[in-house]
């Protein structure tokens, strides 16, 4: 079965091109508020940042089907030495625009990839009380519903989409995913990579999500879409999909994340304003 990806050059606090309760499943990680590395003064301040979660979630709970599951990556973020509460504020804008809160998530990063840095490093230069400023290696995958899911719809699911949703019980298993704690590595900065520059996600995170919550065929929408991960991840995985991004540069890279697909995958690109374009069938984007 031929998927459908369409990616939108705009911003996601309004999502008028999707059509009222057609997302099956929202997988994300919006910026981090102005982390120093990737968003350094992004927004004006911090009430700048919570009003585009504010109104971003109100539109992402007309876009999503009832019962259905939106998924943020995110993380508290230390700007110049203070530490903004996103995880809170998030889950807040989230109750606040009716979804409720089914899971937490804490996603571990292996410790070997960090050095000890000047934070942390305050303490063996002053081994006493009161120097302690410890090194983040997690973030939280943060869950919530559209009210509840309705399994009728599941069994009336054909056997052949229902054989092609099966979720693998031995990796269920064998990598945990049964625990509220998920241990993977995170896009490591070695190297020539497309994510360069961009605060991507691992694609094992939209692997097991999409996995989890959503059945093939079905349609797959990340509102701050980067490098283009869960894309490619639901063109993997035999599902459609939805991306929104306010930087018009990283179409390039979205273009080869997404890659040749073949087999009737089409990929559309439009910007505000202007006509989808894309052609089908090659899984190559139209220039446009
Ligand atoms: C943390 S990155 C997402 C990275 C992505 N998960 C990946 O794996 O590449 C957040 C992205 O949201 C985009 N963005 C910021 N504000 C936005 C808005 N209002 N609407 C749409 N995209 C936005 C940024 O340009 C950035 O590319």
């Amino acid at each position: 079965m031929g998927t459908m990806h369409r990616i939108v050059f705009g911003d996601c606090r309004s999502m008028g091109e999707i059509p009222d309760e057609s997302i099956h499943l929202m997988v994300t990680s919006p910026p981090y508020y102005n982390a120093p590395f990737d968003y350094p003064d992004l927004f004006k301040d911090y009430g700048d940042f919570l009003g585009l979660m504010r109104d971003f979630c109100k539109d992402l709970y007309r876009v999503i089907a009832p019962g259905r599951i939106a998924c943020f990556v995110t993380d508290d973020m230390l700007v110049k030495g203070e530490k903004f509460p996103v995880v809170a504020d998030t889950t807040r804008a989230m109750l606040d625009a009716g979804f409720r809160y089914r899971d937490r998530i804490t996603w571990v990063k292996p410790k070997g990839y960090v050095r000890i840095s000047r934070r942390s490093g305050v303490l063996l230069q002053h081994p006493y009380p009161m120097y302690y400023y410890p090194d983040n290696i997690q973030e939280s995958i943060l869950i919530f519903q559209k009210g509840k899911f309705d399994y009728s719809y599941a069994q009336k699911l054909s056997a052949e989409t229902r054989e092609k949703s099966r979720i693998g019980v031995d990796e269920y298993n064998g990598e945990d995913w049964y625990l509220t704690v998920w241990n993977i590595t995170n896009v490591l900065p070695f190297g020539e990579r497309l994510e360069k520059g961009i605060a991507a996600f691992p694609e094992e995170i939209p692997r097991r999500l999409v996995k989890l919550y959503s059945y093939f065929g079905e349609t797959i929408l990340d509102p701050f879409l980067g490098s283009g991960t869960t894309a490619k991840v639901a063109k993997e995985l035999g599902r459609n999909s939805w991306g929104y991004e306010i930087n018009p540069r990283l179409r390039t890279i979205i273009e080869k994340k997404l890659g040749a697909g073949g087999g009737g995958v089409a990929v559309k690109f439009s910007t505000r304003g202007t006509r989808a374009r894309g052609n089908k069938g090659s899984g190559q984007s139209g220039k446009g």
